[in-house]
């Protein structure tokens, strides 16, 4: 089978295209054949070693997709998955997608797929879905009319916005580029602020003390961080959930010391690992069911696996233009 393999963590040049055999399912797990895999922010931070997980190289990298169950080893969870389109994660057992093959363990490796759902789509029903229902979770139990996002054209920052209408929150969005203020207004959203322009720190204040917006979800860190947390009345919070800047998350302390004002962080899979399974099930089984409309993602291409470094680049030249898919076989 052929598989994507990070040499060193030095990017997408450090990628190479190996054959390896295909492996076998040991107990309760499942050998699936990968059909697709986007490319996401967080498997360019793994090409980089920035990401959370950082085994020796060599690694295949590759943090979700999608497929079919081929095969099985022993256990009645495994039989039970055997011929079935899964979504699968990169994490623990097997590790990432990015292969032909995949060995997965049936204990939170591999998820049953809606019979309606394309196994494209299925390849991005994980992260970006759940993290936005995780968003408007969190905000809806602690009680938030509004909430600010930034870098808010992404994928995830579309499906936040379809849920927060659904869901009457308003979203308050901070994007960098004007094209990215008119991409979201013509998909209807009213309050998307650009943090290049002039005056963006007294829009954002206003906007922030008019919706009276007090939780922020920052995927950019560095100094945008700063500017959420001046901007948003006292008692309020910055959830850091990415760091698309590369820079370290900046802070005024009179801010938190004098304001009462708070940064913390959200990783999806601890968060998850925080819920009960009946929670969980039922957030897989939400989020299946909206990934037709509130938590669709644009696909702009879909490359074979053998092209991945070609792919990558075409990603990270236009991110916000949709996503770039890995075709398996
Ligand atoms: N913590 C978690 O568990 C978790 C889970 C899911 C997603 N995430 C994070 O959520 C974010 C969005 O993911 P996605 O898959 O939806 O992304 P995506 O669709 O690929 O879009 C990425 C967006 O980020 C923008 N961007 C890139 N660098 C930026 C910078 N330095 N400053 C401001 N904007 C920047 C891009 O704009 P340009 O077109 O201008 O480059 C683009 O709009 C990512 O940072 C991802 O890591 C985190």
């Amino acid at each position: 089978m052929a598989v994507a393999v990070l040499n060193s963590y030095s990017g997408a040049d450090a990628l190479s295209i190996e054959q390896r055999p295909i492996p076998t399912p040991g107990k309760n797990e499942v050998l699936v054949k990968v059909a697709f895999s986007p490319i996401n922010p967080s498997d360019l931070a793994t090409l980089q070693g920035h990401y959370g997980f950082k085994d020796p190289t060599p690694i295949v990298p590759g943090g979700e997709g999608s497929g079919e169950v081929v095969s099985a080893g022993p256990g009645i969870m495994a039989s039970y998955f055997l011929g079935k389109r899964v979504a699968c994660t990169g994490w623990g057992t097997g590790g990432g997608v990015w292969s032909e093959y995949v060995v997965k363990s049936v204990k939170g490796g591999v998820l049953a797929l809606n019979k309606s759902l394309s196994l494209e789509q299925g390849a991005m029903s994980f992260i970006n879905p759940l993290t936005a229902s995780a968003f408007l979770d969190i905000s809806k139990k602690e009680g938030h009319k509004a909430i600010l996002l930034t870098a808010a054209a992404s994928s995830l920052g579309k499906m936040v916005n379809r849920l927060g209408r659904k869901e009457g929150i308003q979203v308050v969005n901070v994007v960098r580029r004007d094209a990215q203020v008119d991409l979201l207004k013509a998909q209807g959203v009213d309050i998307v602020l650009n943090s290049n322009d002039a005056g963006f720190e007294q829009q954002l204040h206003d906007v922030c003390h008019q919706t009276n917006t007090r939780i922020a979800f920052d995927a950019v860190a560095g100094p945008l961080t700063n500017q959420l947390l001046k901007a948003m009345p006292p008692n309020s919070k910055v959830t850091v959930f990415s760091a698309l800047s590369r820079q370290e998350v900046q802070a005024n302390p009179g801010l938190l010391i004098f304001e009462n004002k708070r940064i913390d962080s959200f990783w999806l899979g601890p968060w998850l690992s925080t819920q009960n399974v009946v929670k969980m099930m039922l957030l897989w089984k939400q989020a299946q069911k909206q990934i037709p409309s509130h938590l669709k993602s644009e696909i702009r291409k879909v490359y074979p696996l053998q092209e991945v470094k070609e792919a990558i680049h075409d990603y990270t030249s236009q991110m916000t233009g949709g996503k770039i898919l890995l075709r398996m076989s």
